[in-house]
């Protein structure tokens, strides 16, 4: 079943490029301007989409973090305020939701108890929910009033890699489509972004092909680490924290994801000589000013010593003085490139659970699917 592979999560990250392709496929229509989200699951929902004020993302762990980072792109594409809470978290603190909020909930296996409670919770409140989902007709979808299925195919392994990159897709999806029914986005802003995502499937296949035996090779060297931090800024955040959910799941390393920005008002105290910091830096073509003042955090820490591994466009040279490891994604627009700084990300927690010996599909401690809250 592995087909070839060591391990079920080396396959299934070597899937990441199909899912995002399979997440897409069959939901764009050529349209006037070359490229029209249409999800045929969401057919009859327009009116809904025109009504809400306001979106709700629940989930927990990586598939929060999908949120997370989706989260950008939805309320920029929607302009529609969007927040995003852990479904532990929602449903204890008497959350305004009514007719006008639309809960998206997001899980792989459908069956996480504490979502699916979160997803009851808020239709009892009389708020649409609409899942996404990576498993045909579980617990979740069936208790919402939509869902779009991500197409990731089976994840076995414990640790969730290929749904990380569906969910993303899917909520970009989401936000195309309900941007135009909308009228804020016009159909060649959606042709643009919709050009982007297709593109995505090829750069992560890049990613994979260029980085990986240089990333499995500096995870060995990394493996009696004690502690790895990880930083990012807008939607490199939700990337830093997945890079550090990741490695603290199946390798049993300290790990933190912090923002950037907040470094100098705590986490900086944590750095000392030779303290290993990921540090996922913003496009320059993107955003000049983010990735300056990145670039500037990578300074503060490596004068204090830090071991820097930065994941940075190809071409950014206003890195390299100052980084110990420099991983390569290929460019992308604004909201894409957490679909590419993952993968190494994805890459460093195995090989540095294989350099360790550690079985990576089964983390101690860990289920693939926590049906308890
Ligand atoms: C992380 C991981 C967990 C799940 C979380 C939600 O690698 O696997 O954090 O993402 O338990 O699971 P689902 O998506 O099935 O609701």
């Amino acid at each position: 079943e592995k087909g070839g592979w060591p391990s079920f999560m080396a396959k299934e990250v070597s899937e990441e490029p199909e899912a995002v392709a399979n997440t897409i496929r069959g939901r764009v229509h050529p349209g006037a301007e070359g490229g029209e989200v249409v999800i045929p699951e969401l057919d009859g929902l327009d009116e809904l989409f025109v009504g809400i004020r306001h979106i709700i993302v629940i989930a927990c762990g990586t598939a929060a973090y999908a949120g997370q980072t989706g989260a950008y792109a939805i309320e920029q594409w929607t302009r529609i305020p969007v927040s995003v809470e852990l479904a532990h978290e929602f449903r204890y603190r008497d959350p305004v939701i009514g007719d006008d909020t639309l809960v998206v909930s997001i899980s792989q296996s459908g069956e996480t108890m504490d979502t699916l409670m979160a997803v009851k919770y808020a239709h009892e409140k009389g708020a649409k929910t609409l899942s996404i989902c990576n498993t045909q007709g579980a617990t979740i979808p069936r208790e919402s009033d939509a869902v779009i299925y991500t197409h990731a195919g089976p994840e076995v392994a414990v640790a969730s890699t290929k749904a990380f990159v569906a969910q993303i897709t899917a909520l970009y999806l989401l936000a195309l489509h309900v941007g135009r029914v909308r009228g804020v986005l016009s159909a060649a802003e959606s042709a643009d972004h919709v050009r982007e995502l297709e593109a995505i499937p090829a750069k992560i296949q890049r990613v994979l092909d260029e980085e990986q035996a240089h990333i499995e090779q500096f995870s060995h060297w990394m493996a009696d680490t004690q502690s790895v931090l990880f930083l990012g800024r807008h939607v490199g955040y939700p990337v830093a924290l997945e890079g550090a959910l990741k490695l603290k799941e199946i390798s049993y390393i300290h790990a933190e994801g912090f923002a950037a920005g907040e470094l100098k008002h705590g986490p900086i105290a944590l750095i000392e000589p030779g303290q290993p910091v990921f540090v996922i830096v913003p496009s320059p073509r993107e955003s000049a000013e983010l990735h300056k003042k990145v670039v500037s955090n990578i300074q503060e820490i490596r004068a204090r010593g830090a071991r820097v591994i930065v994941v940075a466009e190809e071409g950014d040279a206003a890195v390299l003085p100052f980084a110990d490891e420099v991983l390569r994604i290929p460019l992308a627009g604004p909201f894409f490139e957490p679909l590419l700084a993952v993968v190494p990300l994805h890459i460093f927690a195995m090989g540095l659970a294989n350099a360790k010996g550690l079985d990576v599909d089964q983390p101690r401690n860990l289920a693939k699917s926590v049906t308890v809250e």
